[in-house]
C-alpha cells in the first residue's frame, strides 16, 4: 500500500467563485485532519491558454491568501506554487513520453478550451493533462480533491501511472522502489499509485446561477452567473436574489430535484456550504417557494463566505507573509519531488 497523500491544486487565473470554493477550497481544508496535504497554485498551467499575464505572481499570492483564508494550515501541510519546484516540469516531459497523442486529443477540456482553431491552440494546452499528473505522481499523492470537471484528466493520470508502471516494471523491481497494489483483478509492482480522485458531496459540480446547463466558470462573461469569492454581503445576496429558478415550491424528497437543475443547483450549494446533505436540506425547506428559500441561501453564503473574504483582504495587504509561506512550502515540496525524480531518473535509465 502506498502511503495515504493528499495533492490538489488551483490555477492562478481570475478571481475565484463559489464553485472553486465547493468544489475545491473547502474540500482541501476538510481533508487537513485526515491526511498529509500538499496544495499548488499551478502557475505553469495558467500559461497553456494564454502565455502572457501581467500580473501572474499577484494572482499567485491572491491563491494563496484563499488557501490560507479557507482554513489551510501552511504548517502541518504544504503549500506552494508550482513553477517554484522544477521538477514538476520535468516529470511532465517524461510524462508526455509515456502518455499517447490520442488520449489527449480525446480530453474534453481540451477541445472546450482550443475551440474551433484547434491547430492553433498551444501545444502546453494539449499536454496540461500530462503536467497535471506529474504535479500529483511527484509527490506519489493517492487522492486529489477536485470538482467533477476534473474526472476525465484523472482517469488520464491513472492511464499514464499504469503504463508507466508496466512498461518499466523490471527496472521498478530492481530498484526496490516499488509497491505491490492490485489494479482490477491484475497484480502489480508499481512505483506511481493509482490515485483516487475525491469528488463526492452535494455540489461535484456548481452550475452557473443563469444557466443551469453550464457550470459556474470564471470565464463566463455574465457576472451574475458567478459568486466571486471577493463578492461583497450585497452582491452575493443581489445575485442569489437573481438566480434562475423555476416557478415552483421546492420538493420534499431529493427525487423531485430531477430534471430541475436550476432548483438542484441552488440545493446543492445550500447542502454544501452548510456541510449537509440535499435530503436534509429539503427536509426543511421542501414546499416553501424561492421567495422563501433565496433569503435563507443568501444568509448562508454570506455568513460562510465573508469572514473567507474578509481574511483574503487582510492576507493581500501583507504579501512578504505570503511569499514566505511559498517559499517555505516549495521548499519542503521540492525535497520530495526530488527524492521521487531521483528514482525516475534510474527507473527511466537517464
Ligand atoms: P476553473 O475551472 O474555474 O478554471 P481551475 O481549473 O483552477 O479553475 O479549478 C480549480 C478547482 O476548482 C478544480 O478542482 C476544479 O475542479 C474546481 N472547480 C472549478 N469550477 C467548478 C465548478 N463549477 N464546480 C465545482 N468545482 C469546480
Ligand atoms: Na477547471
Amino acid at each position: 500500500e502506498f502511503k495515504p497523500q493528499i495533492f490538489s491544486g488551483v490555477q492562478p487565473t481570475g478571481n475565484l467563485h463559489l464553485g472553486n470554493y465547493l468544489g475545491a477550497l473547502r474540500k482541501f481544508v476538510a481533508l487537513q485532519d485526515q491526511m498529509d496535504c500538499i496544495y499548488c497554485v499551478v502557475d505553469l498551467h495558467s500559461i497553456t491558454a494564454q502565455l502572457v499575464h501581467d500580473d501572474l505572481k499577484s494572482q499567485t499570492r491572491s491563491i494563496t491568501a484563499a488557501y490560507l483564508a479557507s482554513g489551510i494550515d501552511p504548517v502541518k501541510h504544504i503549500v506552494f506554487n508550482q513553477s517554484a519546484v522544477p521538477q514538476h516540469a520535468e516529470l511532465a516531459w517524461i510524462f508526455n513520453c509515456v502518455a499517447r497523442i490520442g488520449w489527449m486529443n480525446r480530453m474534453t477540456q481540451f477541445k472546450d478550451k482550443a475551440g474551433k482553431d484547434r491547430e492553433n491552440a498551444s501545444l502546453g494546452l494539449l499536454a496540461y493533462p500530462s503536467l497535471m499528473a506529474a504535479d500529483i505522481l511527484v509527490y506519489r499523492a493517492t487522492h486529489v480533491p477536485v470538482g467533477d470537471d476534473q474526472k476525465q484528466h484523472l482517469e488520464l493520470t491513472r492511464d499514464i501511472a499504469m503504463k508507466f508502471n508496466l512498461d518499466f516494471a523490471k527496472k521498478i523491481k530492481e530498484i526496490g522502489k516499488g509497491v505491490d497494489i492490485t489494479v482490477g483483478d491484475q497484480p502489480v509492482h508499481a512505483f506511481f499509485p493509482m490515485v483516487e480522485p475525491l469528488i463526492e458531496g452535494p455540489a461535484p459540480r456548481v452550475m452557473s446561477l443563469k444557466d443551469g446547463s453550464k457550470k459556474m466558470s470564471k470565464s463566463d462573461p455574465s457576472d451574475l452567473s458567478r459568486i466571486n469569492l471577493t463578492d461583497d454581503a450585497d452582491t452575493v445576496a443581489r445575485k442569489i436574489r437573481k438566480a434562475k429558478t423555476d416557478p415552483d415550491a421546492l420538493p420534499s424528497e431529493v427525487d423531485g430535484l430531477k430534471g430541475r437543475p436550476e432548483a438542484d443547483n441552488l440545493v446543492g450549494i445550500f447542502a454544501a456550504l452548510s456541510d449537509r446533505t440535499k435530503a436534509d436540506v429539503l427536509s426543511e425547506y421542501g414546499g416553501q417557494q424561492f421567495s422563501q428559500f433565496k433569503p435563507a441561501l443568501a444568509e448562508l453564503a454570506v455568513n460562510v463566505l465573508s469572514p473567507v473574504n474578509a481574511e483574503m483582504r487582510r492576507l493581500i495587504d501583507d504579501p512578504a507573509h505570503i511569499d514566505a509561506v511559498l517559499k517555505d512550502g516549495s521548499e519542503r515540496a521540492g525535497a520530495i519531488a526530488e527524492k521521487t525524480m531521483k528514482d525516475v531518473h534510474e527507473i527511466v535509465g537517464l
